[in-house]
């Protein structure tokens, strides 16, 4: 047993520290399925035939903290938070009691305290969610049962047809949310956005306005701090305006922005962000956690979620323990199990501190211009559009790069190049910028 533990280990950290120099070894579907032989039998194997299993696993596997995998909002690997993930795995607890999880229950505290605090919140709440996607159904969820505390108990029967609003742009888990919700995807009424992919504030005023006119009650905005293909930030000043003014909830999905707010040069992009009500922060992304790790934090100091979600499981929060139940903070939570998150964040920010974090941030800034820098120099840039696909399939096919693309609006197909893995150099832009001329070149 504790050999097979061991060795797992080690091939995890040869898979993370041996020089790949493939970002993936492409198989089709049938061939990668046979070569890993993966149907589950009656008898259990050797350790030696184990040992080759987990080889190709690892081989066959996408090398995410390879320098060339820019396919993702996430990449790179931070050690510190490696071992934060490790040490997770190995302790395996549930974050939901004192009792259970005492270590991870403060950290977790902790660690949210000082997210909102970067937010611009002296106090508030917080969790851990499995996912931006969840931060954001929380988000519309609680800000629901603000609006209508009465929706907890007796449904979607005592509520008017709701009106939730966000940009053209912003991330699909707002449909997702609206469905899983039964507020209905039909009322996620769309704003327009501007040339860079900015909400238009005036257009906001407009939209609630129409979805009132149609028997519509708004109750949630949805802006979003770095939207997903173009990064863009939505006004958030002008937002707040008009929920104050509309008594609408505020929520500012900065699952991949929020990491701005380390950075004293880039922190103005989210200027206002402590006006609003929520923020969805997905530490995972830009800050290289690894997954997940995803905080939905609240400027609420009335217990709302709490409110919003608890149903006093009678085996797992008694309310006549021997220490302060305050602590039991799990059903705060929709799940009853939940994941530690909080360690590898913790650990990666005890180590590096928020001077390391802001110079990451700051080093993808420039990564950025020095990207565009370069294609603007290049000639032949605009073919790119046209051939996304056909590259896209050749440089997975040869493993030596991965990088996605996607139309937008009117927009032809584009590549979307994210740099923020702290391995990364210019050399592996430039890099990326010749493999693209390279595997087009005849197209
Ligand atoms: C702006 C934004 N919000 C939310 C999400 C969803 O986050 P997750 O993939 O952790 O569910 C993403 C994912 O890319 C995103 O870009």
């Amino acid at each position: 047993m504790v050999h097979t533990t061991q060795c797992c280990i080690l091939m995890g950290c040869l898979c993370l520290f041996y020089p790949w120099s493939q970002v993936c070894e492409w198989r089709e579907p049938e061939e990668l399925a046979a070569l890993l032989d993966l149907e589950l039998r009656e008898n259990g194997e050797p350790q030696h035939q184990l040992l080759q299993r987990i080889r190709d696993v690892a081989k066959y596997s996408v090398k995410t903290n390879h320098p060339r995998f820019f396919n993702q909002l996430f990449a790179g690997v931070d050690y510190h938070a490696l071992t934060g993930r490790f040490l997770t795995e190995a302790l395996n607890t549930s974050q939901y009691t004192y009792e259970v999880a005492p270590v991870f229950v403060l950290m977790e505290d902790e660690v949210l305290s000082k997210l909102r605090s970067l937010v611009g919140w002296a106090e508030g709440d917080g969790i851990f969610c499995p996912g931006g996607t969840m931060s954001n159904m929380y988000a519309m969820n609680v800000a629901r049962y603000r609006a209508f505390p009465e929706v907890k108990l007796k449904g979607m029967w005592s509520l008017p047809r709701l009106a939730v609003f966000t940009s053209q742009q912003s991330h699909y888990s707002v449909m997702k949310a609206a469905a899983f919700q039964g507020i209905g995807t039909e009322n996620v009424f769309k704003v327009k956005v501007d040339d860079r992919g900015c909400m238009i504030p005036e257009d906001l005023g407009e939209t609630i306005e129409l979805a009132k006119s149609q028997g519509a009650v708004p109750f949630f905005v949805h802006a979003t701090s770095g939207t997903t293909v173009q990064g863009a930030f939505d006004p958030l000043e002008p937002i707040a305006d008009i929920c104050d003014r509309q008594g609408l909830w505020m929520h500012v999905d900065a699952a991949w922005g929020g990491s701005v707010l380390f950075s004293k040069e880039h922190k103005h992009l989210m200027r206002g962000v402590e006006r609003a009500d929520s923020v969805t922060w997905n530490p995972h992304k830009m800050m290289l956690t690894g997954l997940q790790c995803s905080a939905i934090l609240l400027k609420d100091t009335t217990h709302l979620l709490k409110h919003c979600h608890s149903a006093d499981a009678k085996y797992l929060f008694q309310q006549d323990k021997f220490y302060d139940t305050s602590l039991d903070t799990g059903d705060k939570s929709i799940q009853c199990g939940r994941k530690v998150d909080c360690l590898k964040l913790w650990l990666m920010w005890k180590a590096v501190g928020s001077k390391g974090l802001e110079e990451r941030v700051d080093r993808a800034f420039t990564h950025t211009r020095y990207l565009v820098e370069e294609m603007k120099r290049r000639e032949g840039f605009e073919l790119i559009g046209k051939v996304a696909p056909v590259i896209k399939e050749r440089m997975m096919k040869q493993g030596t790069m991965m990088l996605g693309y996607q139309p937008q609006g009117g927009r032809v197909n584009f590549f979307r190049m994210i740099v923020i893995s702290p391995q990364l150099s210019h050399q592996d832009m430039t890099f990326c910028l010749n493999e693209i001329e390279r595997l087009g070149n005849d197209l």
